[in-house]
């Protein structure tokens, strides 16, 4: 059973995925073991008390400075030591020394395809709001592993969402989390608890890959 550990920061809908993918058995071999929130007010701890999951709030506010922060959030990981560490939504900069502990075993979800809107200053709506200021005719979401960098780890899966004339950032945020997000995050990690993810020459490498295709 791979043992996931889920960071949040906001209203959690990728956690839900997560959690109605296990109570469906379409994320297999997969336990969550923690739900994290740097915001104490997130509903996402909601969702996570309400499945009955274990939960730890901790704020950087509630520190000095950001290193006791960084050393408390990497206590709280390693304390539960899970198999994989899941961002879903998690607006907390991941500390080096989390990336160091948990290396290739730290996934993220990022509502664009990466590379285009993404790096620092790219979350939330600000990335919707980019993509049609540039007037792209596509964007979506890219799962992807977490390194030293601002999504530039190895790409896992990605999902194209068609962009409409009479899109808002926020009808066009919905769409990408209905039609991409909701649906790669759960098969990432249940590919992930399944063997079937490597890393190799800094790229992911899926088993399997082209028949999954038919059922993104
Ligand atoms: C999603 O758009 C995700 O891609 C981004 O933050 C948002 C989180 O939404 N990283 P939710 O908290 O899962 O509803």
């Amino acid at each position: 059973m791979m043992r996931i550990a889920v960071m949040v920061s906001g209203g959690g809908t990728n956690l839900q995925a997560i959690i109605d993918g296990i109570n469906a058995g379409k994320i297999t071999n997969t336990e969550i073991c923690l739900v994290y929130s740097n915001n104490p007010n997130a509903y996402a701890i909601e969702r996570a008390k309400k499945a009955g999951i274990p939960t730890a709030v901790k704020s950087p506010r509630e520190f000095e400075n950001r290193a006791d922060f960084n050393a408390a959030l990497l206590q709280i990981l390693t304390d539960v030591n899970p198999d994989l560490i899941v961002l879903a939504g998690c607006l907390v900069v991941i500390p080096e020394a989390v990336v160091e502990a948990f290396p290739n075993r730290i996934i993220n979800i990022h509502p664009s395809l990466i590379p285009a809107f993404c790096g620092t200053g790219y979350y939330g709506l600000k990335v919707h709001e980019k993509v049609l200021e540039r007037g792209a005719r596509v964007s979506g979401a890219t799962v992807h592993f977490v390194d030293a960098g601002t999504d530039t780890g190895p790409i896992i899966l990605q999902k194209p969402v068609m962009i409409r004339d009479d899109d808002t950032p926020e009808t066009l945020q919905r769409r990408i989390m209905e039609q991409a997000e909701w649906k790669i995050m759960p098969m990432a990690i249940d590919l992930i608890a399944n063997g079937k993810v490597r890393v190799e020459n800094g790229r992911a490498v899926v088993d399997g890959y082209d028949e999954l295709l038919d059922t993104l």
